[in-house]
């Protein structure tokens, strides 16, 4: 089939980085196209150029045949380029139609929205893609793979013909994955173009009918999924083979390092969010927590933290009261807590990577100096997490905004694990990283378990519960279900609690 894009030698270079290379990529018409790559290898960059949000160096692009010159968003929503962004840019307290007609052109609809117009054109995309949406829904009873269809849909009411979709499983349990996956096999059906990033090689292999894989900047190889496998893909990206997380002896101490004393959370609003939580971590052991999305694992974590206080019950950590001890002493008694909005609440994105180091931890040594920050300290501090890690970054002066949504995650890793915290609370640690960059986090985890650390593992992902869990928590609708044994349970029989079913 024709290519409706080509691109010919991209360059993109940053302060200290080459983010793009001798880019070259030929993308099938009615194709589902995937780029894979390590965290830095310029996949996002390389997205972005093709939507109009990054000026390339040099190098050309063809779009349905024809030499484009995207100045902006504008020009690539015009020639029928569109991209569903990972950080959902729509507004809570709208409706689905309202979200999807926001920003479109003025002189479409005139200054006065024509909203049946709209319902009607909405209705038939819905339909036609087998996208499953209520047009007058308010977006704040929505959830992320609900969201997610929302962005789809508004891509399309703007008349895209090539949709990029960057990482857009990665906020995804494994059924949404599934529907997700059905939607865009209606799109490239119906003829439309789909370019897919992802750094699950299984869901590429699954859905993809061409994979291009980027290393340094730079495009390296193709592949048909039938021609190749996991290994191989691995092996393209990383340029090598890959470490493998160890398996130590499970040594769990005496000490519980984290309790849930029949904790309940009533929100303000009324809503039972947390029923009853009974739980307890020992140092020396990995505990799971699977759920789907919004069960209640944020407000459990918040618990923890001290940002919630329970309405009945008690949560203690290393056997402090968390309702009555402030968030930084906690942190300081040797939490470590690692979140799931990395952006949001990880990092200041406006400030250097050392900078970035010193939150939340500012109060204790090495990194306080009396009441302020020893930045000498604070930066060989950040050079060494950059190094145990593997932060792709020019520098630990860079600003936290520059790094790669994957590396990013990184440096918050490596931050958290420093120190020998007695109590992980880890939501998401691998979301957004590369297989080898999983390895390593998968390593890191193990050892301070290895230490005599606790750890509790917030995961969407089935295989990282599998793979690093000692026991698996199901939480729903607020209340922990069952606790099994990884050992003695499948992904399908965890699947089945994880939507509330009662097992047989
Ligand atoms: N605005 C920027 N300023 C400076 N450097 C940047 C900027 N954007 C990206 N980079 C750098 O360009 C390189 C490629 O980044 P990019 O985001 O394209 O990687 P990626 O393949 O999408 O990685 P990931 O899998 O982690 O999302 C990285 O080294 C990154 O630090
Ligand atoms: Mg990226």
């Amino acid at each position: 089939m024709a290519d409706v894009l080509e691109v010919i030698g991209i360059e993109k270079k940053y302060p200290g980085v080459i983010a793009n290379r001798n880019v070259s990529l030929h993308v099938a018409e009615g194709s589902i196209h995937s780029i894979i790559g390590e965290n830095g290898a310029g996949k996002s960059t390389l997205m972005k150029i093709l939507y109009g949000l990054v000026r390339p160096d040099a190098g050309h692009i063809k779009a349905f045949g024809k030499e484009v010159n995207l100045k902006s968003p504008q020009d690539a929503i015009q020639l029928g380029i569109g991209m569903v962004h990972q950080h959902f840019k729509l507004a809570d307290n709208a409706t689905v139609l309202e979200n999807v007609i926001l920003g479109s052109e003025p002189t479409r609809f005139g200054f006065v929205v024509k909203y049946d117009e709209a319902r009607k054109k909405l209705q038939e995309i819905a339909d036609n893609y087998g996208l499953d949406i209520d047009p007058d829904e308010s977006l704040a009873n929505l959830g992320v793979g609900e969201r997610q269809r929302v962005e789809i849909a508004k891509v399309l009411f703007r008349g895209a013909k090539i949709l990029i979709l960057d990482e857009p499983t990665a906020v995804l349990v494994p059924q949404e994955v599934e529907e997700l996956f059905a939607n865009l096999r209606e799109l490239v059906k119906k003829g439309l173009t789909v370019l897919f990033i992802s750094h699950k090689l299984d869901e590429v292999l699954s859905i993809a009918d061409d994979i291009t894989i980027m290393r340094q900047g730079t495009t390296v190889a193709s592949r048909k999924p039938k021609d190749t496998n996991k290994k191989e893909l691995a092996e393209l990206m990383v340029g090598g083979e890959l470490p493998k997380p160890r398996a130590g002896a499970l040594k769990v101490s005496e000490e519980k390092v984290l309790s849930f004393q029949g904790a309940s959370y009533i929100r303000d609003d009324g809503r039972q969010i947390l029923n009853d939580v009974n739980l307890d971590i020992h140092g020396g052991e990995i505990l799971g927590l699977a759920g789907v999305e919004g069960n209640g694992q944020s407000e459990l974590i918040e618990l923890i933290m001290g940002l919630l206080k329970p309405s009945t019950g008690r949560v203690e950590v290393l056997g402090l009261d968390a309702a009555t001890t402030l968030t930084k002493d906690i942190r300081n008694s040797g939490v470590a807590y690692i979140p799931q909005d990395r952006q949001r609440d990880g990092l200041l994105m406006t400030a250097p990577l050392w900078e970035n180091r010193v939150l939340g931890h500012q109060f204790a040594e090495p990194l306080a100096k009396n009441i302020w920050v020893n930045k000498g300290a604070a930066v060989e501090d950040s050079k060494r997490v950059v190094e145990e890690f593997d932060v792709r970054t020019p520098g630990v002066n860079v600003l936290a905004s520059a790094l790669s949504g994957g590396n990013q995650q990184k440096f918050i890793v490596g931050r958290e694990l420093s120190g020998d915290p007695k109590l992980i609370v880890a939501a998401q640690p691998t979301r957004g990283v590369d297989v080898g960059a999983q390895a390593i986090i998968w390593d890191h985890l193990m050892k301070a378990r290895s230490a005599g650390a606790g750890v509790l593992l917030v995961s969407a992902d089935l295989d990282e519960l599998f793979s690093l869990s000692d026991r698996i928590a199901v939480i729903y609708n607020g209340s922990i279900v069952s606790v099994l044994n990884p050992s003695k349970t499948t992904p399908d029989a965890l699947g089945l609690a994880m939507t509330g079913a009662k097992s047989a």
